[in-house]
This record gives structure tokens, C-alpha cells and sequence, in this order.
């Protein structure tokens, strides 16, 4: 029949695609998956472990919760060493990602693509880390003012400077 696939149909292939790896993703996390080099992680996090985070959490207390800190290296908040994913620091990386052209989401801003980032981490995969890791179901795990608060402190996070200066 025709050769060129109208867009929509491209649209509907992607999206169907989109939800077979949140399938397996979820299936991955549920079932105690086989240790990966890349992921080692991401077995640990049960997302029926993971209580619901209203944002009336202290901010330190807010990401343990939510299990960040396995996986990412968060400014100021103690344990936060994951090296998983990329280090937290969007106050200095953020402007950086909206900038890639590989960029395809509907953020305009730095709070918006940190929210992105986290109820649909599929949407944008930060070069050199693992796609299909970050867990998908944070978008009913978080309150809106979970969510906010994390956006909040990651927009203004900036890497730490080395310890040991007076
Ligand atoms: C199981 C590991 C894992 C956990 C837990 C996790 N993340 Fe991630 N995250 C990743 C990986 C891997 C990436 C990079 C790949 C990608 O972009 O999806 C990422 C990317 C991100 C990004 C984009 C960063 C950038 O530099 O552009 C943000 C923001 C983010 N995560 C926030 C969070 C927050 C907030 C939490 C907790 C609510 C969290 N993540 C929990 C693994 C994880």
C-alpha cells in the first residue's frame, strides 16, 4: 500500500511502544529481576513499599521517602550518593536539557521539566545514563505538594562545593 506512514500513525506506534516498557518496567520491578550491571538499584524499590508522600515532609525526610537518594546524588540532603542517575543538580543542568535538541517534551521551564522528569522519566533520557530505570509510577505516589517541593529544591540545587574549604 502507501509507503510513507502518516504521522498520527507514527504517533499511536510510539505511544503503544511507550506502554510496553512501562509494562515491563513495572513487571521488572515488581518480580525480583536478575542483577544488571547497569540497574543495581532498582530491584530494591517496591513501589508498594514506598509510602504515599503528602509534602508536609521536611525535604530531607520527602526524598528518603521517595526512595531518590538510591539512585541520585541530591545537594544537601545527607545519604542522597546514588550514581544511578544523573546527580540532582538542576539548578546548574537544567537550562542544558531543555536546550538539547533531542528534547521532545512539553516542558518550558526548569520546575516543569524536573516535574516531567519525574511523572514520566520515559519522556526525556539524560545522555550516558539508563533508559527504562527511573521508576514510572511516581506520578501516584507523589501529592501535587510532594511534587512542588521537590521541584522547588531541585531548581535552585547546585553542585555542592569540594568539602573541606573553611
Ligand atoms: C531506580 C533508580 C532511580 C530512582 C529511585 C529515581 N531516579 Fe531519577 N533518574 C534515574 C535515571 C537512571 C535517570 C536518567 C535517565 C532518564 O533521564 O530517565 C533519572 C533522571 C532523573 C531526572 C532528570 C535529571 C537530569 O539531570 O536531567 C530527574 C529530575 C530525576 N531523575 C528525579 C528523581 C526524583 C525526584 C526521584 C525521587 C522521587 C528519582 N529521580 C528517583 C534513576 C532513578
Amino acid at each position: 500500500m502507501s509507503v510513507s506512514l502518516p504521522n498520527r500513525k507514527h504517533k499511536a506506534v510510539a505511544a503503544f511502544a511507550a506502554g510496553l516498557v512501562f509494562l515491563v518496567a513495572l513487571a521488572g520491578i515488581r518480580h525480583i529481576s536478575p542483577p544488571s550491571e547497569s540497574t543495581p538499584a532498582v530491584q530494591n524499590i517496591d513501589p508498594n513499599m514506598v509510602p504515599l508522600v503528602t509534602g508536609d515532609e521536611p525535604i530531607q525526610e520527602l526524598f528518603v521517602r521517595a526512595g531518590c537518594p538510591v539512585c541520585h546524588q541530591i545537594p544537601g540532603i545527607a545519604g542522597a550518593k546514588g550514581q544511578v542517575g544523573p546527580p540532582l543538580w538542576l539548578g546548574k543542568t537544567g537550562a542544558s536539557r531543555l536546550a538539547d535538541p533531542e528534547y521532545k517534551g512539553q516542558a518550558q521551564t526548569v520546575r516543569e521539566y524536573i516535574v516531567e522528569s519525574v511523572v514520566s522519566p520515559g519522556t526525556y533520557v539524560v545522555p550516558g545514563f539508563p533508559s527504562d530505570t527511573m521508576p514510572t509510577w511516581y506520578g501516584r505516589k507523589l501529592s501535587g505538594a510532594a511534587l512542588n517541593k521537590i521541584a522547588s529544591y531541585l531548581e535552585q540545587a547546585v553542585e555542592a562545593p569540594p568539602s573541606g574549604r573553611p
